[in-house]
């Protein structure tokens, strides 16, 4: 069987939603401190709805595939659906990624909840803070 799926494959050669927003409403920052690769999301947000986000991801292929693929999945949905993705639903949208590289899929999760929270604090909107943990839930976060 290949390393990688094909979806991953088409994900890491033709990644959707790679940019910039200028002016979004929340930008998410994280990077994984032992493979060094850093994942930044924008989201653009009109009431409750992800109307557009955008990914720049400085990282390995699983990365810019995981990233691609989140995108494509919280596009259009409401922020209370958004804040349900978790690695493993991205994993399994993938066909699967590698043991050792599910670290980075988190690293999805990771950015778009770091953006949510953003968009959270420069609007003052109160929200749970169990919805954003602080440093993550990585324990598959062994890099390379
Ligand atoms: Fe670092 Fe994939 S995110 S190796």
């Amino acid at each position: 069987m290949a390393l990688y799926s094909e979806t991953v494959m088409d994900h890491f050669r033709s990644p959707r939603n790679v940019g910039v927003i200028e002016d979004a409403d929340g930008v998410g920052e994280v990077g994984n401190a032992v493979c060094g690769d850093i994942m930044k999301i924008y989201l653009k947000i009109e009431g409750d709805i992800v109307t557009d986000v955008k990914f720049e991801t400085f990282g390995c292929g699983s990365a810019i595939a995981s990233s691609s693929m989140a995108t494509e999945m919280i596009k259009g949905k409401p922020l209370s659906q958004v804040l349900q993705l978790t690695n493993r639903a991205v994993t399994e949208a993938l066909d699967g990624l590698p043991a050792h590289k599910l670290h980075c899929s988190v690293l999805a999760e990771e950015a778009i909840r770091a953006a949510v929270k953003d968009y959270y604090d420069r609007r003052h909107i109160s929200y749970d803070p169990k919805d954003f943990p602080e440093g993550g839930h990585c324990e598959s976060c062994h890099g390379e």
